[in-house]
C-alpha cells in the first residue's frame, strides 16, 4: 500500500529525479525489505552461482552501487550493478530518461553516467554480498581503447563481485554496438578473459547483447561467446526500434525498454537457445512485468531473468511477486499454453508456480529444428509453441 502511494507520487515528477528519490528512500530503509525470497524449487545455479531465486535486477538501476545493500533484501535472487567505466563520466545532457506510461515503457539515453571503477569498486568491497552481485562493465565515451576499458574495470573490481557482464549493447554510446562484430568482439573478449585468468578467484563473465541484431549477427556472437568461454549470454539490452508506441515521448532518442521490448527480446532468447541446443545459459531480460512473462522467457530457453522498467510502474515488490508467481494476470491461459510447451530448461522450471510446470513434452519438433539450423531462420515463436 505504502509502496503504491510512493509510486503514484514518483510518477508525477521528472523520471531521473524520481529515480534518485527512490534510491534515497531505499537507502533510508523505506523499500520493501522482504528478506530472501526462496524455496527449494526456486533455487537456481548458473555458472556456479547459487541464486535463491532466478529473478534478478537488471543493470542500470543501481549504476553506482549505492543501494545494492537494501536491494539484496528486496526479493531478487541476484543483482547486477553498473555500468562502471574506468574513469567517472557525467553521461549525456539532461533530460535523458523518459517515461512512456501508455506503453509501460521507458526511453533512456544516459550514456554510461557513473562514478567510475574506483568509487564503485570501493562500495562493492565494503558490503557483504548475501546474493550473487555482478558488475556491468562499460567503456568511457572518450576512451582511445574502448575494448581495453572492459578488462580494466574487471581487473579493478572483479575481486569484489560474483560475476561481470561485458556490455557492448548499450545504444547510447556512439559506436559501442560495433564491438558486437565478430572480430572486434573476439579481440575484446580475449582481453577480458586474459584479465579474468589472472584473478586469484576467476569469476564467470557474461555477455549482454542488443535485440536489434540479425540472425547471422547473433550466430556470430554465439560462436565467439562459445570459443572465448563466456559463461552466459544476457539477452537483451534496450532497442533502437520504435514500433507501435502511443506515448508522446516515443520519438526521443535512446534505448527503449519495457513492455514493447518483450517479444523482440524473447525471440532473441529462443534463437540463442536453439543455436546452442540449450547448452549456453541465457539470462532473459526485456519487458518482463509478470510471472507469466518471466515464464515465457524461461520457455524460450532462459535459465534466469532480469527486470528493470516494470519496477518503475509496479515497484520493487514485483521481484518477489514474480518469483513466487503471485498476482499473475492470464495465469489460466498460460497454464493452457504450458501444456503444449515445447521447450524449457531445468533451471527455468524452477521459477514456475507448480501448476505451470511443463510436463515432459517434445522440444522443438525435430524436423523444424533441423530445417531452422540449415536455413538460419528464426525458430517458431515461443508463445505459439
Ligand atoms: C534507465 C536505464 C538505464 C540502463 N542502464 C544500463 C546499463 O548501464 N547497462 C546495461 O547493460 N543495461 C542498462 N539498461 C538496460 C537494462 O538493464 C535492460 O537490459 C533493459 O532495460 C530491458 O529490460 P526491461 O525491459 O525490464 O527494462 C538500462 C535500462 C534503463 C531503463
Amino acid at each position: 500500500m505504502l509502496e503504491k502511494m510512493g509510486l503514484a507520487l514518483l510518477q508525477r515528477i521528472d523520471p531521473e529525479r524520481a529515480h534518485g528519490v527512490a534510491l534515497m528512500a531505499l537507502k533510508a530503509g523505506l523499500g520493501p525489505l522482504q528478506g530472501p525470497v526462496t524455496t527449494p524449487r526456486l533455487r537456481t545455479t548458473i555458472a556456479g552461482l547459487n541464486m535463491p531465486n532466478p529473478v534478478g535486477l537488471a543493470a542500470g538501476f543501481d549504476k553506482n552501487a549505492t543501494v545494492f545493500g537494501p536491494l539484496m533484501r528486496s526479493g531478487f535472487g541476484f543483482l547486477e550493478v553498473g555500468a562502471a567505466t574506468p574513469r567517472p563520466q557525467p553521461g549525456n545532457p539532461k533530460p535523458r530518461l523518459f517515461r512512456l506510461t501508455e506503453d509501460r515503457a521507458a526511453i533512456n539515453r544516459f550514456g554510461f553516467n557513473n562514478d567510475g571503477m574506483e568509487a564503485i569498486g570501493t562500495r562493492l568491497a565494503a558490503t557483504e554480498h548475501e546474493l550473487p552481485v555482478g558488475l556491468n562493465l562499460g567503456a568511457n565515451k572518450d576512451s582511445e581503447d574502448r575494448s581495453g576499458d572492459f578488462a580494466k574495470v574487471l581487473k579493478h573490481c572483479g575481486a569484489h563481485v560474483e560475476f561481470a557482464t561485458v556490455n557492448v549493447s548499450s545504444p547510447n554510446t556512439e559506436r559501442l554496438r560495433d564491438l558486437q562484430g565478430k572480430e572486434a568482439l573476439t579481440a575484446l573478449l580475449d582481453g577480458v578473459m586474459a584479465a579474468r585468468e589472472k584473478m586469484p578467484r576467476p569469476i564467470p563473465v557474461f555477455l549482454k547483447i542488443a535485440p536489434d541484431l540479425t540472425l547471422e549477427e547473433i550466430a556470430d556472437i554465439v560462436e565467439v561467446a562459445q570459443i572465448t568461454r563466456v559463461s552466459a549470454i544476457i539477452a537483451t539490452n534496450t532497442t533502437k526500434s520504435r514500433d507501435a508506441l502511443h506515448s508522446s515521448h516515443r520519438d526521443e532518442m535512446g534505448g527503449l525498454s519495457g513492455a514493447p521490448l518483450f517479444e523482440m527480446s524473447t525471440r532473441v532468447v529462443a534463437q540463442i537457445s536453439q543455436m546452442t541446443d540449450g547448452k549456453l545459459p541465457i539470462i532473459g531480460v526485456g519487458g518482463i512485468g509478470s510471472a507469466e512473462q518471466a515464464y515465457q522467457k524461461i520457455r524460450a530457453g532462459a535459465s534466469a531473468v532480469q527486470l528493470y522498467t516494470a519496477l518503475v510502474y509496479g515497484g520493487l515488490s514485483l521481484a518477489a511477486d514474480i518469483a513466487y508467481g503471485r498476482n499473475v494476470p492470464g495465469a489460466a491461459a498460460a497454464a493452457r499454453r504450458q501444456r503444449r510447451a515445447t521447450r524449457t530448461t531445468p533451471g527455468l522450471r524452477q521459477i514456475l508456480p507448480r501448476q505451470w510446470r511443463p510436463s515432459s513434452g517434445p522440444r522443438w519438433p525435430p524436423a523444424a529444428r533441423r530445417q531452422n539450423r540449415r536455413r538460419r531462420q528464426p525458430p517458431p515463436e515461443p508463445t505459439e509453441a
